[in-house]
């Protein structure tokens, strides 16, 4: 499908289950975004399930937003339950403008929900010359080491920093050894997932979509993976004023209340402490990419390249939206 024909069908469909032209806007923008960068799990694939919250009364369309400046530096969003996108859309712009005014930009948000992909609001910052952390939480899917049950999200953790060239330098992972939404997608079009990203809920390996849903991801690196889960954990839910501590509810399968997920924005100009930081950066990139390659490698790539070289090329055909998930997007735009 067209780029701008799906645009407008999204837009179409948000407006139609309550939300303003401008936050319908938002949301589509992150979502045409996501199929873009081929991050698929977090396209359209998605949209069936923030509107079934919207109709379940979990997001609100309608949202009250209060932004409360606490300096010149630090915002303070709470996002009255609406659409991930809006009050993520929110805080980018704030971090943004703070380190612009200041130097640093810090913004905490509360009662979101499922934002996308962070590396879509880092790279805003490294394009305005910033350094940004981005960081969400998100339902259990991943088992605290040394435990059998699930706490963690997949929680992303996302750097950005400018580089020398037009492509920002954005490291955008989650700690699992697959981002969940994967999982969600080869559940919808019956594929199986790869073994060694998840156990069945006996603990076994598995391969089937089902049985990881309802069994537990692995983190990436043990300990460490679940370490960073943990981190971001308290960094976008306990000191944000968002849920923690395996309260954020499955988007998909809970729907008795809103996720109150939390995010946190954290960025800075990348001249604070030196003058020539593009010529720095430039040469850092150039000692990594200079390197004695592996057989069968000809490029080292830095985090971030690959994903505007898919985008351009994407940018360039029609999204591929498997029929499955367009018959329920024409579905939603009919009702
Ligand atoms: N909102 C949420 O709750 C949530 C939860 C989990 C993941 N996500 C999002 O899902 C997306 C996908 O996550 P993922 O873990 O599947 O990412 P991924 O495994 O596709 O990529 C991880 C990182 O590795 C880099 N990379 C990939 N191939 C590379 C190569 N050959 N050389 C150098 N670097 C390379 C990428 O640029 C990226 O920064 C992310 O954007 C993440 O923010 C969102």
């Amino acid at each position: 499908m067209k780029k701008n024909i799906l645009k407008n069908l999204i837009i179409n469909i948000f407006k139609k289950h309550g939300l303003i032209k401008k936050h319908a806007i938002i949301c589509a923008d992150a979502i045409i975004n996501a199929e873009l960068v081929g991050a698929k799990s977090h396209g359209v694939a998605r949209l069936a399930s923030y509107c079934k919250r919207i109709n379940k009364k979990v997001i609100n369309p309608k949202p009250k937003i209060r932004i409360k400046k606490t300096s010149s530096s630090i915002t303070n969003i709470d996002a009255d339950n609406a659409v991930g996108f809006i009050g993520a859309d929110l805080g980018i712009n704030y971090a943004i403008q703070n380190a612009k005014k200041t130097g640093l930009g810090l913004v905490a948000v509360k009662n979101s929900g499922h934002y996308g992909l962070s590396g879509y609001y880092a790279e805003r910052a490294a394009k305005n010359g910033l350094i940004a952390f981005c960081f969400t939480n998100a339902p259990p899917a991943v088992a605290p080491y040394g435990s059998k049950k699930t706490l963690f999200g997949t929680n992303p953790i996302c750097f950005a920093a400018p580089t020398h060239t037009k492509i920002p330098f954005v490291l955008d992972a989650s700690i699992s050894m697959i981002n969940r939404g994967k999982i969600r997608v080869a559940e919808k079009l019956k594929k199986k997932i790869p073994l060694g990203v998840a156990l069945d809920k006996n603990g076994k390996p598995t391969t089937d979509p089902i049985k990881a849903l309802k069994g537990l991801q692995l983190p990436i690196a043990g300990f460490k993976g679940s370490g960073l889960a943990w981190m971001i954990d308290i960094l976008s839910g306990v000191i944000t004023g968002g849920n923690h501590g395996g309260k954020v509810k499955d988007p998909f399968d809970d729907f008795t209340g809103p996720q109150n997920i939390g995010h946190l924005f954290f960025t800075f100009k990348s001249n604070l402490f030196i003058k020539n930081y593009v010529e720095r950066i430039k040469e850092n990139i150039k000692n990594v990419k200079k390197l004695p390659k592996l057989k069968g490698i000809k490029n080292i790539y830095y985090p971030g390249e690959k994903k505007v070289m898919r985008f351009k090329y994407n940018s360039k055909k029609e999204i591929n939206i498997p029929t499955k998930i367009l018959d329920e997007i024409y579905l939603l735009d009919k009702s």
